[in-house]
């Protein structure tokens, strides 16, 4: 492949916050800085290129060495992120005064040219790498980077991101099961993940949970009942259910806090309605602990750091192979690229017949099933 004329790349962050996103940002600027091209930061997903109006001293932030000095190990993200106003479903009001969703991406890429962009690195999960998606089909040089806690992007091992989230929910398990015993209750942990149970699995196997419920196996809360008369009649008269926020009760729903245009539903209260289903059914003291935003938080372990950076120095590699369309992912023990349409067309749930749901069973741990 011709390798391409490259003056300056954009790297975007879309989509809720993953612990990871600055070092991506650094890996970025310095291995592009290196080739001799210049970096502009979009600030909050494409809004400072999109609706520049909004933002008096500039939407794009020039990356030199010294803005990305010192972030490798800082969660959150330089450049601000958002997960409002998908530019592929803008809320947009209609002749009749209702509210609908319309396609504004034309506009986008025509705001990347008027920018002199010539590539741009999008780092996101699903929503914000089907917008990259979108704008690589019309033409504009895109390399995905999967960033997301939920781990549920499909062709690649991992994203950054996930295991900071499970490595603390997994502390956080472990501070909540001395007071679980001292007070022989039953806790409920609530962890984020949307439709997808890696972090609950992953978290509650690793903080030896007794009961973990996931999206993808739905619970029966008689057997939730059933474990825990179990364990009170062997002398251990606490009970630790991780839950995932997706996860629901066979024939029931997901718990959604809100639905609102252009952005994706919330979830929340699956842990509570868990915690006042066991009280009901047991008798048992129940407390419900929402992780939530906490996973999103904090400084990248260092699994976490090393992965964001070699995805970034990836997808400057890719620019200037040529590449576009395309995400990086991990294949271990290497980096590879796929195509950008594959990684987005379905979420990557938990595989029921994975071997770590098989280690959870042959550790006695419930799903509830
Ligand atoms: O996708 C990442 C995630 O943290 C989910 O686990 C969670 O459901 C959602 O984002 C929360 O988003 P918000 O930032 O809108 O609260």
């Amino acid at each position: 492949m011709p390798k391409p004329m490259i003056r300056k790349i954009a790297i975007n962050t879309g989509g809720g916050d993953a612990p990871g996103l600055n070092a991506v940002i650094r890996a970025v600027t310095i291995a592009a800085l290196n080739r001799g091209w210049e970096v502009a930061g979009i600030r909050d997903g494409y809004n400072g290129i999109f609706l520049p109006e909004r933002y008096p001293s500039g939407g794009l932030i020039p990356l030199t060495r010294e803005r990305v000095r010192g972030i490798t190990h800082l969660g959150g993200t330089i450049l601000g992120t958002t997960n409002r106003g998908n530019p592929l479903k803008y809320p947009t009001m209609g002749p009749d005064g209702k509210m609908y969703e319309k396609d504004r991406s034309d506009e986008l890429v025509d705001a990347f040219r008027l920018n002199r962009i010539d590539g741009l690195v999008a780092i996101g999960g699903d929503g914000s790498l089907t917008i990259a998606n979108e704008l690589a089909k019309k033409g504009l040089r895109v390399i995905g980077v999967p960033k997301t806690i939920d781990n549920d992007l499909e062709k690649t091992v991992i994203t950054f991101g996930f295991d900071t989230a499970v490595s603390f929910a997994t502390a956080c398990i472990d501070r909540l099961h001395s007071t679980a015993e001292a007070h022989q209750r039953v806790m409920v942990v609530e962890v984020m993940g949307r439709y997808a149970g890696w972090i609950a699995l992953n978290a509650g196997i690793s903080s030896d949970a007794d009961v973990i419920l996931i999206p993808e196996i739905p619970y029966n809360i008689r057997q939730i009942a059933a474990k825990i008369r179990e364990r009170d009649t062997y002398g251990a008269r606490f009970t630790m259910v991780v839950v995932a926020e997706g996860a629901k009760p066979v024939g029931g729903e997901i718990s959604v806090i809100s639905k609102e245009l252009g952005r994706a539903e919330r979830l929340g209260g699956a842990g509570e309605r868990v915690a006042q289903e066991i009280q009901e059914a047991t008798g048992k003291e129940t407390r419900c602990v929402v992780l939530g935003h906490l996973l999103r938080g904090g400084s990248p372990t260092a699994f976490d750091r090393l992965l964001s950076l070699r995805f970034g120095a990836a997808a400057v590699r890719a620019l200037e192979d040529g590449k576009s369309g395309v995400m990086v992912a991990l294949d271990p023990p290497t980096v590879r690229y796929v195509p950008l349409e594959q990684a987005t067309r379905r979420m990557k749930s938990v595989p029921l017949d994975c071997d770590t749901i098989l280690t959870a069973r042959d550790l006695g741990i419930s799903f509830a099933d």
